[in-house]
């Protein structure tokens, strides 16, 4: 069984997939991680001298030829599953991971690993794979699709709390502007941009809990 799960940052996608991919005896793949980590190699090969902000200096630096060819090398190198930490989940890499995944020759460069993982998972049940482009390019065939939203400021609200736990200073007004931001960045951009299926199960989980966001897509699954 394939299961596809698309959705807006911090949407709650990541824990509904996990969550089901553990009721049903899947694994789970977490897509967004092997953007993370290009961008963060990116940041320890000194591709970013650059200013905090991410501004133009560094679209720019990123966009060069010569940094795409390495990019890409470091994409083609990452072994599955990357192991989560929390410097991948920091808010300088969450912005320049939608940078580098905006890169065509990027996403090319992880298609395969992440098609592989869904056809090849390890428990042989079934993956259940989290990220933009899981229905739409990666996974069309997938079993079920579904598709998570959240309004910006209960998302922002939600990843304020995660970010409380591990000691980081965000303001909530930060997180709501990197997110806004992000989600433009992914789902206007030309390559895989996020976009709802008409074959995906919608949910707004803007006034759900992890619960009940999990029970309504169990039950869409079992009919
Ligand atoms: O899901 P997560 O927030 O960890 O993803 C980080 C970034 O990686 C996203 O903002 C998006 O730009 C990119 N991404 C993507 N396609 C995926 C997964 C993540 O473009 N399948």
């Amino acid at each position: 069984m394939k299961i596809a799960i698309d959705g807006t940052a911090a949407s709650g996608k990541g824990t509904l997939a996990k969550r089901l991919a553990e009721c049903l005896g899947c694994d789970y793949l977490d897509t967004g991680l092997l953007y993370r980590a290009v961008a963060l190699e990116a940041l320890r090969y000194g591709l970013s001298s650059l200013d905090d902000n991410f501004n133009d200096p560094l679209t720019k630096k990123l966009f060069e030829k010569s940094t795409r060819i390495e990019l890409t090398t470091i994409a083609l190198g990452l072994a599955l599953p990357i192991a989560d930490s929390p410097d991948l989940r920091s808010q300088k890499i969450s912005s320049l991971a939608a940078i580098v995944a905006s890169l065509p020759e990027i996403r090319q460069a992880l298609i395969e690993k992440q098609r592989n993982f869904a056809n090849s998972p390890p428990s042989k049940k079934g993956a259940v794979l989290d990220g933009r482009d899981i229905g739409s390019v990666i996974l069309p065939e997938a079993d079920f699709k579904f598709f998570i939203d959240a309004k910006p400021e209960i998302r922002a609200k939600r990843r304020f709390a995660e970010f409380k736990d591990t000691n980081s200073n965000q303001k909530q007004e930060t997180i709501l502007k990197d997110l806004i931001e992000r989600d433009k960045r992914d789902s206007t951009r030309q390559i895989a941009p996020l976009k709802l299926l008409t074959d995906a199960f919608f949910i707004d989980s803007s006034s759900l809990n992890a619960d009940e966001v999990l029970q309504i897509a169990l039950n869409y699954i079992n009919g």
